[in-house]
């Protein structure tokens, strides 16, 4: 199965890695396709890569990620098994900013792309940036999350809070972000386990 995929998704890898549709190109040190392991079950797409993201070519390695391997693994979950992780941008914006609305038009066809190889059945759009890529909504994250919504392919996709904004709210008291992320992934869970 992951055989199968790897080679329709490394033909879009070539295409981003010679990619110079955007300004992001010019200050770029590695294309971040992808991480874990591609899969049609569980797809987690981010933001954009950062500093540590942007100096290896991997996904969520940074603080951010720990936290996520750590959520996902609270529940049995590890991106070395079951989760195919990808980002909104394969391009680290400089400093971090937001991406540009050209920045993302111009990398919505390898997203695009990923999803309609995968057909992942759950989406999990991780912060407000893959929200608005994948969803039609002025609604912000807090209102969104922890429900399903109809995605592609019939997949069922849900909004969750980004890890780094887990960092900065550090409280686990029921109600806070940290407490709504554990019933989210539970939830998740729940759902992952109903597929065969
Ligand atoms: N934040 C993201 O949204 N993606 C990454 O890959 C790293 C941090």
């Amino acid at each position: 199965m992951t055989a199968q995929f790897q080679n329709e998704l490394d033909k879009i890898k070539e295409k981003c890695l010679h990619c110079q549709k955007c300004e992001l190109c010019k200050t770029r040190h590695n294309i971040v396709f992808s991480g874990g392991i591609p899969n049609n079950k569980l797809m987690l797409i981010g933001e954009a890569p950062g500093y540590y993201e942007d100096m290896q070519g991997e996904p969520f390695v940074g603080k951010a990620g720990q936290l996520l391997d750590k959520i996902f693994a609270s529940v049995g979950l590890s991106r070395q098994k079951d989760v195919y992780i990808c980002n909104t941008l394969k391009c680290r914006p400089p400093d971090n900013r937001d991406p540009l609305p050209e920045e993302k038009e111009a990398c919505k066809e390898y997203l695009d792309a990923q999803i309609e190889i995968l057909k992942p059945r759950i989406i999990l759009l991780c912060g407000r940036v893959a929200v608005a890529s994948m969803m039609d909504t002025k609604l912000g994250i807090t209102r969104l999350r922890g429900k399903w919504y109809e995605g592609p392919h019939f997949s069922k996709m849900m909004p969750i809070f980004h890890p780094s904004y887990l960092l900065r709210n550090d409280s686990r008291e029921k109600g806070s972000p940290k407490w709504l992320m554990w019933q989210d992934i539970q939830e998740i869970k729940r759902v992952y386990d109903q597929m065969n």
